[in-house]
C-alpha cells in the first residue's frame, strides 16, 4: 500500500484513536471489520473514516470491509511505531513521575533512559530503576546518550531552557507539559499537553445550556 504524503493535521491527530481500537480488536481476535461498525465503536461517522484512511492506501473493499492487522500495521508505521524511540524526563514531580512510572509507553516502543532533577532531596532516588540525576549534567547526559524525545515537566519559568538545553543537544521531539508556548530550532517538533483544556472542555460540556 502506498502511502500518501502530507496527510493533514487533523486526520493525524485521529491516527491515534484507530491505532488503540484497532489494537483492542485484534487482542479480541476481530479480522476485519466494516467501516460502519468501526464508526460505531469509534464514533467518528462511516464517511469520515473512509475520508481518512484513504489518506494512506486503498484499504477497504467493498462488502468486506478493513482487514484489522493491516490497517493497525499501516496505522502503526504512520505513527512512526516501527521504530524505538529514547526518551528522557526533566521534572521528577507529580508529572514527571506519574509519566516515568507509566509502562505502557515503553511497550509502545519508547524507552526512558534517563530523569532528571534540580531537588537534592531526589536527586538520587530511583524511579523504576532509573536513578534520578542531578540536572546539571543534562547536558554530558544527552551528548552521550543520543535522546529523540525530551518531556518537559517542570515549572513555567524554566520550561524554556530545559528546552533549550534539549535542542542544543540534538533533541528532535519535545514533548511539553509546561504552560508555555516553546521557540524552537525548526526541525523540532513539539507536542503540548494541557490537562487543563481537557478538563475546561468537560466543565464547558456540562454547561452546555440549549
Ligand atoms: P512539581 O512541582 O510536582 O514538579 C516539578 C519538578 O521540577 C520538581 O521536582 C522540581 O524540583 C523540578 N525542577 C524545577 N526546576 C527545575 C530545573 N531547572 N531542572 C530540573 N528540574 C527542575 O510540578 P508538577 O505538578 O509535576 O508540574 C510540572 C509542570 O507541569 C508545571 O509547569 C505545571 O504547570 C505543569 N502542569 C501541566 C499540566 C498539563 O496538563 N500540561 C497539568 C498540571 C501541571
Amino acid at each position: 500500500m502506498e502511502r500518501k504524503k502530507n496527510i493533514s493535521m487533523a486526520v493525524i491527530k485521529r491516527l491515534p484513536k484507530y491505532h488503540r481500537y484497532l489494537a483492542e480488536l485484534m487482542k479480541n481476535d476481530v479480522d476485519r471489520i466494516s467501516s460502519k461498525e468501526l464508526s460505531e465503536k469509534i464514533g467518528f461517522t462511516a464517511s469520515q473514516i473512509r475520508q481518512d484512511l484513504n489518506c494512506f492506501g486503498d484499504f477497504g473493499q467493498q462488502g468486506y470491509g478493513y482487514n484489522v492487522n493491516e490497517l493497525y500495521n499501516q496505522i502503526s508505521g504512520i505513527l512512526g511505531l516501527t521504530k524505538d524511540y529514547k526518551t528522557v524526563i526533566v521534572g521528577a514531580g507529580n508529572i514527571g513521575q506519574a509519566i516515568a512510572n507509566y509502562t505502557d509507553f515503553e511497550k509502545l516502543g519508547f524507552t526512558l533512559q534517563g530523569i532528571f532533577d534540580i531537588n537534592p532531596k531526589l536527586i538520587g532516588l530511583k524511579i523504576r530503576d532509573i536513578e534520578i540525576q542531578d540536572i546539571d549534567y543534562l547536558s554530558d547526559f544527552l551528548k552521550e546518550n543520543p535522546t529523540d524525545i525530551g518531556v518537559i515537566c517542570v515549572p513555567k519559568i524554566n520550561v524554556q531552557k530545559i528546552c533549550d538545553i534539549f535542542t542544543k543537544n540534538g533533541v528532535k521531539g519535545i514533548w511539553n507539559f509546561g504552560p508555555v508556548d516553546l521557540v524552537v530550532p525548526e526541525d523540532v517538533k513539539v507536542e503540548n499537553v494541557h490537562l487543563r483544556d481537557s478538563l475546561l472542555t468537560l466543565s464547558c460540556l456540562l454547561n452546555d445550556i440549549e
